[in-house]
């Protein structure tokens, strides 16, 4: 357990919210497993209504902790693995989730969004998918998701050069529902959160049923796992994890 993901029952809203400030979010294995067991709460608990997915501090995930990445590659990560657990139980999620996004958004903080039903961002989002920038590949579905959401040249854009993309283009193209201005953030998505708690959970969960194809996400997220398994230990990754401790650029013009 750790404290740096809370969660708190409030009228049906079950809000979970990333705090690890000095990190930016950084996403650990401990703090994946309290997103899966929320998740997981979320579905089977028949006192929450909605999921809220939210953040502390001034930007909502800076993606997977870096740090585990290299530990992983090198064979030193945990047994079991934590954001697969998060990934299919939201894969598999039946419970409405809306998330609320402000500052950077990066990796697997965006590709999460592409399995929220309701996304409300701050005017200063930017959702960046960096995948190969690290040396890996999209996960999360996102390499199924985002492609069918917003068109194959938008979506290998996002994904091969990394770009970040604002909160007005990530509106226009589907990515999310609105953006609001910074202050009003929070407001706005618990505002959502509680108009969905008060209509009929049955016919909800049926309509995003009905809405989502659950076992192919699964199937891709499972062979996106393995590719991403497989390049986390080459070379081309372990430039990039090192550059980013060493608060450098990556160079891969020697790795062949
Ligand atoms: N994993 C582990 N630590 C991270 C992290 C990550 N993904 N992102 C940021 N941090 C840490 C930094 O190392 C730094 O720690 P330190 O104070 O001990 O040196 C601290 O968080 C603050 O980060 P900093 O880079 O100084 O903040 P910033 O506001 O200038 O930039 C980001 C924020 C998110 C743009 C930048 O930190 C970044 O690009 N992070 C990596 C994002 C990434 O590639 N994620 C993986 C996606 S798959």
């Amino acid at each position: 357990m750790t404290s740096e993901v809370t969660t708190e029952l409030t009228d049906g809203v079950l809000a979970v919210t990333l705090s690890r400030l000095d990190k930016k979010n950084a996403l650990t294995n401990a703090m994946y497993g309290v997103l899966a067991d929320a998740v997981q709460r979320a579905d089977e608990d028949p006192e929450v209504r909605v999921v809220l997915i939210q953040a502390d501090g001034d930007l909502f995930t800076a993606g997977n902790d870096l740090g585990e990445f290299a530990e992983q590659a090198v064979g030193k990560g945990p047994a079991e693995l934590n954001v697969l657990r998060f990934l299919r139980n939201l894969a598999g999620a039946t419970i409405p989730i809306v998330a609320a996004v402000q500052g950077k958004a990066v990796g697997v903080g965006t590709t999460m969004l592409l399995h929220c039903d309701y996304v409300v961002l701050g005017e200063d989002a930017q959702l960046t998918t960096p995948f190969v920038n690290l040396a890996l590949v999209p996960e999360a579905g996102s390499s199924y998701l985002l492609p069918l959401r917003i068109g194959h040249v938008r979506a290998f854009q996002m994904f091969a050069l990394g770009e970040a993309v604002s909160a007005e283009n990530a509106v226009a193209w589907g990515i999310a529902n609105v953006a609001v201005p910074i202050a009003e953030l929070r407001t706005e998505a618990r505002r959502v959160a509680k108009a969905l708690a008060t209509k009929p959970l049955g016919s909800l969960k049926a309509t995003k049923q009905l809405m989502r194809d659950p076992q192919r996400l699964l199937t891709q997220i499972d062979a996106e796992s393995t590719v991403f398994a497989e390049r986390l230990k080459g070379a081309e990754a372990r430039e990039a994890f090192t550059a980013f401790a060493q608060k450098r650029q990556p160079d891969f013009s020697k790795i062949h």
